[in-house]
């Protein structure tokens, strides 16, 4: 480990730029806290109120030679600019997600940060929940058989929250906050490429950024994903739904769910039900002797590994966990979903 501690500074100290100094705070043999600045002084006010140093300046800031980390934790329109600033004044920078708003302004933080020999990486702590790397293990140790379908969803009640999370200008709407996340954790679980993606958008309560969407992405072996986000959804869908050849997995935060497996294929026997105006045998549940109920597994899972590795890859001991070919490639996807869902056709692209 390196022989000193990073100084680590928060631009934009919001509600995630104080997660941000608050989690940073929490590995003090790593980081230490120089402070924050935000335009609001209102938020300046809270800092100082927490004992933590509020900078005058941006320019304040960044000129500070203490500093050797930012994070970059604004709306999502200001992250380009901010990012690049930091990165020429010689600072390593964690962006929150979405790093950029186009592939085109990733492009130009990714070079400014190769340039000038610094570490530029996203905040994408949600590689972190237990709940996603409880369905990666699933698909990855086929416990289900082979995976054919994953359904990865969620859902709120209260429309798009906040300010600036409803104008486009400002990179707001569901795709970019909330879509983010689930593209990324699915571009995690499998080695394959995806192949090709379709997408709609909803429009529920906001007309100028997606309020949610449905995406449908396909692997080059054919594995379906499902990728929902709603916002006005008052009857909660559990976070994942996984279906193997050989059973079926609910997956909820907290990893509250189960696993049911299949013990008796060749059983397909089965009573007529009454569903709704008719009687079905395909569709009647399986009788308790041919299926199992087994617990998921346990996963133990610490979003402070997250810093930890930051730390770690400027010291220059570890590879970073989050590297610009994958920043580039959830980027990308974005691209394509807001483009299919404009053009409501299927996009083909090996991605
Ligand atoms: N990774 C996650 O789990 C997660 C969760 C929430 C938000 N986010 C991301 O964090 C970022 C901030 O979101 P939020 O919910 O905290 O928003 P927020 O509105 O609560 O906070 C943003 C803060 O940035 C300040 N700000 C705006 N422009 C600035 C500038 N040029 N310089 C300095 N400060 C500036 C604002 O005054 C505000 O205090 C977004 O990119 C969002 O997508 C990530």
């Amino acid at each position: 480990m390196g022989n000193r501690k990073l100084g680590h500074a928060v631009i934009g100290y919001g509600g995630m730029g104080s997660w941000h100094a608050t989690v940073a705070g929490m590995l003090p043999e790593l980081l230490e806290q120089r402070g924050i600045f935000d335009i609001k002084p209102d938020r300046c006010a809270v800092a100082r109120e927490k004992g933590l140093r509020a900078y005058e300046s941006l320019e304040e800031l960044l000129a500070d030679p203490q500093v050797d980390l930012v994070t970059v934790a604004t709306p999502n329109d200001t992250h380009k600019d901010l990012c690049i600033q930091a990165l020429q004044a010689g600072k390593h920078v964690v962006c929150e997600k979405p790093a950029a708003l186009s592939s085109a302004e990733l492009e130009q933080m990714i070079h400014t940060a190769e340039q000038n020999h610094r570490l530029f990486t996203t905040h994408h702590n949600r590689r972190f929940d237990e709940d996603f790397l409880c369905v990666k293990q699933l698909y990855e140790q086929r416990t289900l058989g082979d995976v054919f379908c994953i359904q990865s969803r969620v859902y709120g009640s209260r429309g798009v929250p906040g300010d600036w999370r409803n104008q486009k200008e400002h990179g707001g709407g569901m795709i970019l906050d909330w879509g983010v996340h689930l593209l990324d954790q699915a571009l995690l679980m499998t080695d394959e490429k995806m192949v090709s993606v379709y997408a709609v958008e909803t429009h529920v309560t906001n007309d100028e950024v997606d309020d949610g969407f449905i995406v449908t992405l396909r692997t080059e072996s054919g594995l379906l994903f499902q990728i929902e986000v709603g916002t006005s959804h008052f009857i909660p869908f559990p976070r994942w739904y996984v279906f193997g050849q050989n059973g079926s997995a609910e997956v909820d935060w907290g990893l509250k769910g189960k696993i049911v497996m299949v013990s008796d294929w060749k059983n397909k026997d089965a009573v007529p039900v009454v569903a709704g105006a008719g009687l079905t045998k395909t569709m009647a549940p399986r009788d308790k002797d041919s299926i199992r109920e087994y617990p998921l597994p346990e996963i133990h899972s610490d979003v402070l590994d997250f810093y930890r590795n930051v730390v770690a890859v400027i010291w220059g001991e570890q590879q970073s966990l989050i590297t610009p070919e994958q920043m580039r490639r959830v980027m990308r996807l974005m691209e394509l979903v807001f483009a299919s869902a404009e053009q409501n056709r299927v996009i083909e692209e090996r991605i």
